[in-house]
């Protein structure tokens, strides 16, 4: 049975494919159209996912989207009644949204059939539910909570569930305007973070920030009756694009989310490239904590409700791996599983398994272990575009390949890593990945100079091989899609001075053997050259969704100073150096600005 997901007109639109229950393809529109974050209808994600499993939209028996927007109807007209300035807005969104339901017409267009061959049946579920099932159905727990959290969808912004067996109950929902991750997005805004998707930034800055601002933060956003509620005075009235926009391109912008109320309490917001004020800080480091506080007060709530040990937890606001590190220590929740795409990519997926599971009552289940459900190529295609872009390279064995970049980190360099098929979710786990020493104090700022240009405060993460986490980390929950973030432990901390962060945590990935073989060898190859059992892991792209094809990977190693880049079998250097180099055994460089 073939049942196609879809995250469609909405923030990181993508396509997933279900075969007989198990995801056999899952990947981002952005990846494709090289458009980030890109919110339109995913026509390349649902070709490329058709192309994997050989079979075309004929052979569909179900398509499934994670929106529906029947859902919450009588709460949107409520809003809309009690905010009259909006209800045109909200019949002119309405009447668009119709219009983007039409699936069949969409599907036949983008693939050039005509209708009358699509034989399958639609299924609309709703935003948040679609996250939990994303998370529940593809952990491996028959019982479990369910948490989703995020800006909003459907009209919701909270959802608590009892997962059992086949079924999602929905068990709670806190609806808009009253959101935690509308707090998140309004406070980034106003110190100067106005972009889709900056939350993470902020995140990174709140360690840097002071305990100054706490009475005030608490004034915005307040635990209530089992929810929190929102004082609206600091927030302009969301409109019912319900804070965000999607442009006819599919680009994704955010509505201004504050007030004059901000203003009056906290001065000026920054503007986007001005100075980083201490007060910018302090607001960061606020709102990071009340965030978290509100998080596990829900979660308690949670407990009480379905007293499992088990978590699943998704939205976007579960990219919140601070939160998601400390939640152990503040809730009775004993385990989580958090897809690595917790995000609305991730509502594809969710969509899907759903219809395969609670609305076709399939059985059975095949737990999601790695997030590697995006494309590969060949070593042809691999070695045209080498050959293609003029670069100098060399074939290598396996071990030959491994003991090289290891050898090549160990010195310093950095390593352009692209192998086997890519990532789903916005973290990239070891197939597109640049990786870099942990352990050299140097290596943020050069990673920063020649690659990434990110902002001073954000840091690094550490990949870690499984069995050394206790080791290193102060928390030994596994962490395989690099969403959590745990304190690194005090006598380990200078091994892994270039992904210590200012509070002394990493947001680690835990590399088991049997999820990803070829890159726990390269950690374990750089293990017995340094002692080190971690390596610095960043996404490979620069300014740019992550890069997909061999082309993209090349040209992201041209046009950056990265030093190496190794790719399926083969391992290049820049035009111009000595491709003698490859065949040194042993290259020890300091590698600089
Ligand atoms: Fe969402």
């Amino acid at each position: 049975m073939l049942i196609l997901g879809l995250n469609m007109f909405h923030a990181d639109a993508s396509a997933a494919i279900v075969l007989d229950g198990e995801v056999k393809f899952a990947i981002a529109e952005e990846r494709l159209n090289r458009h980030k974050h890109f919110g339109g209808f995913p026509a390349l994600a649902v070709k490329a996912c058709l192309d994997y499993v050989g079979a075309r939209i004929s052979d569909v028996e179900h398509v499934a989207v994670g929106q529906d927007s029947d859902a919450n109807l009588a709460k949107k007209v409520q809003y809309a009644l009690a905010n009259p300035a909006k209800i045109l807005n909200f019949i002119r969104l309405r009447h668009r949204k119709e219009a983007m339901r039409d699936v069949r017409s969409l599907l036949s267009k983008a693939l050039n059939i005509d209708s009358s061959q699509l034989r399958f049946q639609e299924h609309h579920l709703e935003h948040h539910i679609a996250h939990i099932a994303s998370a529940y159905y593809c952990s491996p727990w028959d019982k479990a909570a369910g948490f989703s959290y995020d800006g909003s969808g459907d009209f919701v912004s909270t959802m608590m569930a009892r997962c059992e067996g086949n079924e999602i109950e929905v068990l709670d929902r806190v609806f808009l305007p009253h959101s935690l991750g509308s707090v998140y997005t309004m406070i980034c805004e106003f110190i100067g973070y106005t972009q889709y998707g900056d939350e993470g930034k902020v995140m990174g800055l709140a360690p840097y920030g002071k305990e100054t601002y706490r009475d005030e933060i608490r004034r915005i956003v307040a635990e209530k009756n089992g929810g929190f509620e929102l004082d609206l005075s600091y927030f302009k009235p969301l409109g019912s694009n319900q804070g965000m926009q999607v442009l006819p391109d599919g680009t994704v912008r955010l509505a201004r989310h504050f007030s004059e109320g901000m203003e009056k309490l906290f001065g000026q917001p920054r503007s986007p490239h001005a100075e980083i004020t201490q007060r910018d800080m302090d607001l960061a480091f606020a709102l990071q904590q009340r965030f978290e506080d509100v998080f596990f007060y829900l979660l308690n709530q949670l407990h009480d409700r379905v007293p499992f040990d088990s978590l699943a937890l998704a939205g976007g606001c579960a990219l919140n791996s601070v939160g998601n590190g400390k939640l152990f220590d503040h809730t009775p929740f004993r385990c989580t599983y958090i897809q690595p795409a917790a995000g609305d990519e991730g509502l594809a997926i969710g969509a899907a398994l759903h219809t395969y599971h609670s609305v076709l009552q399939q059985p059975g289940r095949h737990e999601l272990k790695n997030s590697y459900l995006g494309p590969e190529f060949s070593e042809s295609r691999i070695r045209s575009a080498l050959l293609n872009a003029g670069l100098q390279y060399r074939q290598m064995e396996r071990n030959a390949l491994l003991d090289e970049v290891a050898e090549r980190i160990a010195a310093g360099d950095v390593v352009g890593w692209f192998q086997g098929r890519m990532e789903w979710g916005p973290r990239a786990l070891g197939n597109r990945s640049i990786v870099a020493h942990p352990g050299l104090p140097n290596m943020k700022d050069v990673l920063n100079a020649r690659i990434k240009h990110r902002e001073w405060f954000r840091p690094f993460a550490p990949s870690i091989l499984a069995d050394y986490q206790h080791e290193y980390f102060e928390h030994d929950h596994p962490s395989p899609f690099m969403l959590h973030v745990y304190k690194i432990r005090s006598e380990k901390r200078k091994a892994l001075c270039a992904v210590n962060h200012i509070d002394n945590t990493g947001r680690l990935q835990t590399v088991a053997r049997e999820e990803n073989p070829l890159y726990y060898d390269l950690i374990s190859a750089f293990h017995r050259k340094t002692g080190i059992p971690v390596i610095l892991n960043t996404s490979f792209n620069e300014n740019e969704p992550i890069v997909c094809t061999p082309e993209e990977a090349i040209d992201c190693f041209q046009r950056t100073r990265m030093d190496v880049l190794a790719i399926g079998p083969f391992m290049a250097l820049k035009a111009g150096e000595n491709a003698d180099m490859l065949a040194a055994s042993s290259v020890r460089r300091t590698s600089g600005l």
